[in-house]
């Protein structure tokens, strides 16, 4: 009897040692083509991490985990973004039908993974204003609710302040859309210490429209010629035989 059953367990682990032959693939270890990977973690990995962070709690662009922008946001938003980049700004399109790498799937994938990041009530009930502008902005209106939320970190026209960098720098307006900063003003930036709407001011949260009008004041300090400081070819220094030497 004990050498039936040592026959049977000898035969099962030759068996087992077979499926690890050398040369047979092991369970799991082919490699996927780019666009067969549906995994979330592997998508976000490789396409978003860079920008957004690895944690996804903000590197170059805003946190996509934040609790402000899950609230603010909503499939059919983060889905459009990510198929279709943001013109103008380094947020680039994702969809193969915008010249991107990815899928359709995989961007459902992953818009439905940043969407599982949220969770119900985790701004104790607080009210954001909505992530899309309901109505036009007033730049002048603008400049005030800035003084009043915003200069004492950015300084007082925004040229920067001991407390928070120049938001009028003629290149950080020519590479963020109004969006952008519109997001970033309601969601703030937590991993840069930036407060968010309801932060700037103690007990006083920002409305609706004063963010649209911060957002129209600081649009409206956009040049048409962004990264170029000297308003006449006279003014620029001159170029030096050596510089042209090396062209
Ligand atoms: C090269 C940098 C870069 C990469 C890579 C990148 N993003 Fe972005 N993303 C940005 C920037 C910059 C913005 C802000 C653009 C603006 O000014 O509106 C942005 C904005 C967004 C927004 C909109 C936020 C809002 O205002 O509502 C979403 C959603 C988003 N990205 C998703 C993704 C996803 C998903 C991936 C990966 C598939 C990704 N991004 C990869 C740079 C990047
Ligand atoms: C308590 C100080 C403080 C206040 C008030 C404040 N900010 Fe900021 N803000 C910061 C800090 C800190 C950062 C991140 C570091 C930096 O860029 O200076 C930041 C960053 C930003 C950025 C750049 C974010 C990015 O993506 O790089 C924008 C745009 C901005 N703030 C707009 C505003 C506006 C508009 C207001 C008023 C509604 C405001 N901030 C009020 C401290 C502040």
């Amino acid at each position: 009897m004990t050498s039936r059953w040592w026959m049977v367990a000898a035969s099962l682990t030759l068996l087992a040692a077979c499926s690890a032959a050398p040369g047979r693939p092991a369970k799991g270890s082919e490699a996927l083509a780019p666009n067969e990977v549906v995994e979330f973690q592997a998508l976000y990995a490789a396409n978003c991490a860079g920008c957004h962070g690895r944690q996804a709690r903000g590197g170059a662009a805003i946190g996509l985990a934040d609790p402000v922008y899950l609230a603010i946001t909503d499939d059919a938003s983060i889905r459009k973004v990510t198929a279709d980049g943001v013109r103008g700004t380094a947020m680039p399109a994702f969809a193969q039908s915008a010249g991107g790498m990815l899928t359709d799937a995989q961007i459902d994938v992953i818009t439905s993974g940043i969407r599982s990041w949220g969770r119900p009530g985790a701004l104790g009930g607080a009210n954001p204003p909505p992530r899309v502008a309901t109505s036009a902005g007033d730049a002048r209106r603008g400049a005030e609710a800035f003084g009043t939320y915003c200069a004492s970190c950015h300084g007082a026209h925004g040229e920067g302040g001991p407390k928070g960098s120049a938001i009028v720098s003629d290149s950080f307006l020519a590479l963020v859309s109004d969006q952008g900063l519109r997001t970033v003003i309601i969601a703030g930036r937590a991993d840069l210490g930036a407060p968010g709407w309801r932060a700037y001011l103690p007990g006083r949260p920002m409305s609706d429209q004063e963010v649209t009008d911060v957002v129209a004041w600081l649009a409206s300090q956009r040049v048409p010629t962004p990264g170029q400081p000297y308003a006449t070819p006279s003014a620029a220094p001159p170029r030096s035989a050596s510089n042209d030497a090396a062209r």
